[in-house]
């Protein structure tokens, strides 16, 4: 099989693997517990909250373990309104685990929802961000760093200064971007990361929150993280995000040179099919992500087709897929025709010329046979 579907998961480090397979043995205890056998699991739990505050460039005292990117997004969002009042600014472009919660929140009369208009490049539009925050009072502006269908790389840092201007919270949705760009939006009162988007394991993530930022908890129960995040922490998958973090710290030029094979391989596949057009084409995009429209085909049954020819792809994002949903998010670029018939291939830091080879191959079974 031919995996180019690094923005839907990534395939876990040999070192994680064999980390979490210690970890399963010798640190299995509950890192509550205050005997021997619970501080070893703690050591696991500590040395991945180091490693991550590393690779966020903040204290570890500002790291929540999660169970992943989308309970991160949920705890941010209603965190911001436990205590405080104002409008929630974000966008169509956004992740299900913030666009969902942003519309439950106003459903429950806790937050009047802005939706800030997108341009056709899949980019946020600032202009529209100011107009929205200059409209009243603004409580959260939730923004993502990289869009996971597109790639597309959002004005993080004007976002932030912008809110700052205007006295509001911002959060970051960087699940996309940790452990694959530099310094992501240090300057966010808070930022989401998942560990299985940077080779390490699913079922853990991270809220991490400016010093001074409240995280309040959405399930009640003991102190864990601080009371933020109750429940038992598991030290294996902790253990596992340590060593993918410390990887993502220790070798971050591996996804930048995925660009001539991501480059390549989106010239061949415009060239072989008619009309095929690459989405936020002249955005700012991550380097090994490549969504296009295939007009006159339907995205899924081309995931289908690719699938038999053995080929991982994906249309729109991992969580909608299976449904007959076209992509929210090309919707919201203003592209309904790419947004039933578009395909996200997404490089890895294995991926090879030899992959992309056989790749085209595939693609020219499916589109010209
Ligand atoms: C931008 C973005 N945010 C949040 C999530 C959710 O992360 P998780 O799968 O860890 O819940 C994803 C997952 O694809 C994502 O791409």
């Amino acid at each position: 099989m031919t995996y180019l579907d690094w923005n839907a998961t990534t395939p876990p480090l040999p070192a994680v693997v064999e980390a979490m397979a210690r970890a399963a043995s010798e640190a299995w205890g509950n890192p509550s517990s205050v005997h021997a056998v619970g501080r070893q699991a703690r050591a696991r739990l500590e040395d991945a909250r180091a490693a991550v505050a590393r690779l966020a460039r903040c204290d570890p005292r500002d790291v929540i373990f999660t169970s992943g990117g989308t309970e991160a997004n949920n705890l941010a969002l209603r965190s911001a309104f436990v205590s405080g009042s104002g409008a929630l600014v974000t966008s169509r472009l956004e992740h299900p685990s913030v666009a969902r919660v942003a519309e439950a929140l106003e459903r429950e009369g806790r937050a009047r929802v802005r939706w800030v208009s997108v341009t056709g490049d899949g980019l946020l539009d600032l202009a529209d961000l100011e107009r929205a925050l200059s409209e009243g009072p603004v409580r959260l502006v939730a923004v993502q760093a990289v869009n996971s269908e597109t790639g597309v790389i959002q004005p993080v840092a004007e976002v932030v200064a912008a809110t700052r201007r205007a006295g509001a919270l911002v959060h970051v949705d960087a699940v996309q971007a940790f452990g694959r760009i530099d310094d992501v939006a240090s300057g966010a009162d808070t930022r989401s990361l998942a560990g299985h988007k940077f080779r390490g394991p699913k079922s853990i993530g991270a809220i991490l929150g400016r010093p001074g930022v409240t995280i309040a908890p959405v399930l009640l129960g003991g102190s864990q993280e601080r009371g933020a995040r109750p429940g038992t922490t598991d030290p294996i998958a902790a253990a596992g995000l340590a060593t993918a973090a410390v990887h993502a710290v220790e070798s971050p030029a591996r996804w930048s040179a995925l660009a001539p094979m991501r480059d390549a391989l989106e010239a061949a596949l415009v060239a072989m099919v008619p009309g095929a057009r690459v989405n936020g084409a002249r955005a700012p995009r991550m380097p090994h992500v490549s969504s296009i429209a295939f007009p006159r085909w339907r995205g899924p049954e081309l995931v289908a087709a690719l699938d038999l020819e053995g080929v991982a792809v994906s249309a729109g994002s991992a969580c909608s897929a299976g449904t007959a949903e076209p992509s929210a998010v090309l919707v919201a670029m203003g592209d309904v025709e790419a947004a039933a018939s578009s395909v996200r291939f997404s490089l890895g830091e294995d991926t090879t010329a030899t992959d992309v080879e056989a790749a085209l191959a595939a693609a020219r079974r499916v589109f010209v046979r």
